[in-house]
């Protein structure tokens, strides 16, 4: 039995950051987040009835470390099937990985939907979701295109759903990659430490309904400005929050930083564009189509910049590798 699929990253307009308490993987807030076309995780599951360990390979090479995520999005899916024997898992990012460039996300939505096709499972799309959200809070957002919300009422139920597909609103990204290589704390080690020990996590905590609802009025009115205020502020209150934790959480280096000026910089000469940052040092621009060519050449003139990779909002994920 066998399956695959392939999915893209998003990347967060308002961010997760903070699981609610003793309730697995479900983030403590919704989100809302863009789907990015030029970049794709392709992932094949094979179930071997005849037994064994569960295996993961992860871009050609044997991984352990992530192991236990696979098995964790997998668990739903095993629970609705028959004996599902032994996973083996082959995973591949055209992208760079774990560098806050939400591989987690496109992985784990990838992962999801390759195994529930393998078990006959992919017209399910509530179990799809689940498994994708036991693997990773970003990832449900993976499973769908274009412009995203995952929203979480107070008992904890959520629901995942496109607002408006990349035709509909057809925004480009720049991503400015400052640094390759593994980021220092994974997100999820980064948003536990963020809600035990940082005080300033509450507030964070407080402000993310209103900026969801603000941000889905701007996303329904395709209203630019608000959309880059919004987000902006967002980003750097999830941050702030990530600053205040002991020990402080910096995800941003200098030339993050430069990149955050230019884009600013930018915005205030007239070019529609705003910047968001994940748990990583990469900064992610977000622009009105003209200004893509010189959004990216001015972010590949900061200082510190190794190369900007840019294109279109992308589609839901989907069963087949191509
Ligand atoms: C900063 O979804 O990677 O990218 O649920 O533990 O897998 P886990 O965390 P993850 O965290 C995403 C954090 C973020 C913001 C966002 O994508 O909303």
């Amino acid at each position: 039995m066998h399956g695959s699929a392939t999915a893209h990253p998003n990347v967060a307009l308002v961010k997760y950051w903070g699981k609610r308490r003793s309730r697995g993987n479900l983030p403590a807030m919704g989100s809302l987040s863009l789907t990015l076309g030029f970049f794709a995780t392709r992932t094949t599951v094979r179930f071997d009835e005849a037994g064994g360990q569960d295996q993961l390979t992860l871009n050609g090479r044997a991984n352990s470390r992530d192991l236990k995520r696979v098995q964790d999005c997998l668990a739903p899916l095993r629970s609705r099937s028959a004996a599902t024997g032994a996973a083996a898992v082959d995973s591949r990012n055209d992208f760079p990985t774990g560098a806050g460039l939400a591989s987690s996300a496109s992985g784990m939505a990838a992962l999801a939907l390759a195994g529930a096709t393998a078990l006959g499972l992919a017209e399910d799309p509530d179990l799809v979701g689940r498994a994708a959200m036991a693997g990773s809070g970003s990832a449900p957002r993976s499973l769908h295109g274009g412009f995203v919300l995952l929203s979480i009422d107070s008992q904890g139920r959520w629901s995942c759903r496109s607002l408006l597909s990349p035709d509909e609103w057809p925004l480009k990204v720049a991503v400015a990659i400052t640094q390759a290589g593994l980021k220092q704390t994974d997100s999820r080690s980064g948003m536990e430490l963020t809600r035990r020990t940082s005080p300033f996590y509450k507030a964070w905590l407080a402000s993310q309904k209103s900026d969801l609802a603000d941000a889905r009025a701007a996303v329904a009115q395709r209203d630019f400005g608000r959309l880059a205020e919004l987000s902006e502020g967002n980003c750097l209150r999830m941050h702030a929050a990530a600053m205040g934790a002991s020990p402080p959480l910096v995800y941003f280096n200098g030339a993050t930083v430069e990149c955050i000026n230019r884009v600013r910089a930018l915005a205030r000469d007239g070019l529609p564009v705003f910047f968001t940052i994940d748990a990583g040092p990469q900064v992610k621009a977000v622009c009105l189509p003209d200004a893509l060519d010189d959004v990216s050449d001015a972010l590949g003139r900061v200082p510190g910049v190794r190369r900007v990779l840019s294109g279109d909002l992308g589609g839901a994920a989907r069963p087949g590798t191509p």
